[in-house]
């Protein structure tokens, strides 16, 4: 998707929106300095657009599958009242380590309970109900993943589903993880239960509300 835009809006975007904190700034350097993967942090502006998510919906308590470093997680915990709460999944323990040292600088990580290792598992633990749920973990699963969070929750909440046009490759889905996302997306469109709308933004946010 990324490539019909002109050069430059990303850049835009991002200069045309308010910053995230500090903290954000310095633990994506270190994210970029210390694993291999650093392009899967939201990064500021979807940072900001899912803090205005949970602050627009007043949300107060949100389920993320897929923390990495932290990134996302801050922007979420940030925007939650002082007695909201977020509970991360996350498989690896590596970036689970340098997650761990920025929710303690921060304010707000009292708020954050990381669930260390396979989601599907943490998912059967974790007890309902949630205001917002956000899936960015690994795609295969994703169909699961939403099953669980349509269980988890509450009628009127959101479900937050990102890298859903895996880079344009949803237009001839080939390998597993786009095929998986392909279906359900379509999947999602049909389901009675929920209204949603499929942004373009970055590589595709789907928006969920139960209904
Ligand atoms: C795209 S990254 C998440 C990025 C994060 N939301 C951010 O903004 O920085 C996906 C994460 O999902 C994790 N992951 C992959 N498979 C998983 C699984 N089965 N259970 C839990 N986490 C998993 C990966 O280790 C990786 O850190």
């Amino acid at each position: 998707m990324l490539d019909v835009r002109p050069i430059g809006i990303e850049d835009y975007t991002e200069r045309c929106s308010k910053p995230l904190s500090e903290l954000h700034d310095k633990l994506w350097v270190e994210t970029y300095a210390k694993t291999h993967s650093p392009g899967m942090m939201v990064g500021p502006v979807e940072g900001q657009f899912l803090k205005m998510l949970a602050t627009i919906t007043g949300a107060r308590r949100i389920l993320e599958i897929g923390m990495f470093t932290g990134y996302s997680t801050l922007a979420w915990a940030e925007a939650l009242p002082k007695d909201g709460r977020v509970v991360t999944c996350e498989i690896n323990p590596q970036t689970t380590e340098i997650a761990k040292r920025y929710f303690a600088e921060s304010l707000h990580g009292h708020k954050i309970e990381i669930k260390l290792g396979p989601a599907l598992n943490s998912l059967k633990l974790v007890d309902g109900i949630f205001d917002l749920c956000f899936i960015d973990a690994d795609k295969e699963n994703y169909g699961a993943y939403y099953d669980r969070c349509m269980e988890l929750v509450r009628p009127r909440g959101l479900i937050v589903l990102d890298n859903m046009l895996r880079g344009g490759r949803v237009l001839d889905p080939q390998d597993r993880g786009t095929k998986a996302i392909d279906e359900l997306n379509k999947r999602i469109r049909k389901d009675p239960r929920v209204e949603n709308v499929l942004l373009p933004m970055r590589d595709g946010i789907m928006l969920v509300r139960k209904l």
